[in-house]
């Protein structure tokens, strides 16, 4: 496994629709492995491969509703399309690749996700909360989205601290 260095807002990669993935094979496991290990590293909540600079339609999503015993987990997502969306949150979104910038950001509180893993193999899998926010915002990178145009507004430091709190984690996808 290796670290892979995250783009930034402003480079192309982030501003392009990704092609699907047709090839299941031992290059796709090498990334997502190192999509894993960089995501972790970052201690973001998501990860696409534009950001780091695949244009393949692969995502990382940390699942983190899990019984306090429990570790988080990373799910895997390749071709992932959401097919059922309800609810709705509103809060401050994050991206690591638009580091130190959180925007209000509108999305559903609770989505149903179809993808294949990374032998193929297709599955579905639901989010609430942060995880249904973090699989609409990775989705959204597939198609060259980021979080900054879909914001409301660009929150203020003063803002963030009311919201979360002095000292609190503030968690990035
Ligand atoms: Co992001």
């Amino acid at each position: 496994m290796a670290l892979r260095n995250i783009m930034e807002q402003g480079e192309k990669c982030l501003e392009k629709h990704c092609r699907p993935v047709t090839e299941f094979n031992e290059k796709l496991h090498t990334l997502l492995d190192d999509m894993a290990e960089t995501l972790m590293k970052a201690n973001g909540v998501g990860l696409a491969a534009p950001q780091v600079g695949i244009l393949r339609r692969v995502v990382l999503v940390l699942e983190t509703n899990v019984p306090e015993e429990e570790d988080d987990y990373i799910i895997e997502l390749i071709n992932p399309e959401i097919i059922e969306k309800s609810g709705q949150q509103a809060g401050p979104e994050g991206c690591l690749s638009v580091p130190g910038v959180f925007g209000w950001v509108e999305r559903p509180d609770h989505v149903r996700v179809r993808a294949q893993d990374r032998n193929g193999e297709w599955f579905e899998v639901e989010g609430d909360g942060l995880t249904a926010r973090a699989f609409c915002h990775e989705l959204d990178h597939l198609e060259g989205i980021l979080f900054t145009s879909l914001a409301d507004h660009i929150m203020s430091e003063e803002e963030l601290g009311e919201y979360y709190g002095v000292g609190d984690q503030i968690e990035e996808d």
